[in-house]
């Protein structure tokens, strides 16, 4: 399928697609270098991303660019982008018929930004890039590879917020994540 960002951002300007369309301030699509080898991908917006149409602006987001800052990148050097587009309302998970329409919009994203590299924050991501059936206490730290993609996914900076204890396993998987990078990028 033939797509452009010119495109991508027509198609999903004022979607209602979904039900989250009705609670939304913006629709929060993706910041970051769009030609990155790698991208992130959250759940949703929440509060903040959805008042300014950016995501990971929030305390977790703040959390992301300092996980970003341990392994030497910054958001200019990777993409980042949600499930949804939209906030459900009070924080709670997306429904998986709320996925499934905005995940269309996603696959168009990786289309142009091409990356070699997918970090799923936390297990709404994990399970809809994945597999439904998947664990992120069993699954973090595991490399799967899809089409020359190598996929990872790590505890969402939100659930590390919850409970430090995650920390060190997350600090295991940036660890992870910033040799294979290394690695693509021939360093
Ligand atoms: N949590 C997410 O999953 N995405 C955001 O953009 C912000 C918080």
């Amino acid at each position: 399928m033939q797509t452009s960002w010119t495109k991508l951002y027509s198609e999903i300007d004022g979607c209602t697609k979904c039900r989250l369309c009705e609670g939304r301030h913006n629709i929060v699509v993706g910041v970051g270098n769009k030609s990155a080898d790698i991208m992130f991908i959250g759940e949703g917006p929440g509060h903040d991303e959805d008042m300014q149409g950016v995501p990971f602006v929030g305390r977790a987001g703040q959390l992301l660019d300092r996980m970003l800052a341990a392994i030497d990148l910054t958001r200019e050097d990777v993409y980042i982008a949600n499930i949804v587009k939209c906030r459900p309302p009070s924080n709670r998970n997306p429904e998986d018929d709320e996925a499934e329409a905005c995940i269309p919009y996603l696959r168009e994203q990786f289309a142009l930004v091409r990356p070699k590299l997918i970090v799923c924050l936390g297990s709404v991501a994990l399970r809809h890039i994945l597999g439904k059936e998947l664990r992120i206490t069993r699954e973090r730290g595991r490399w799967h590879e899809k089409a020359g993609v190598s996929i990872i996914a790590t505890y969402h900076p939100a659930a590390l917020l919850r409970d430090e204890s995650k920390k060190r396993e997350a600090w295991e998987d940036m660890k992870a994540i910033r040799a294979r990078y290394l690695q693509i990028k021939g360093e």
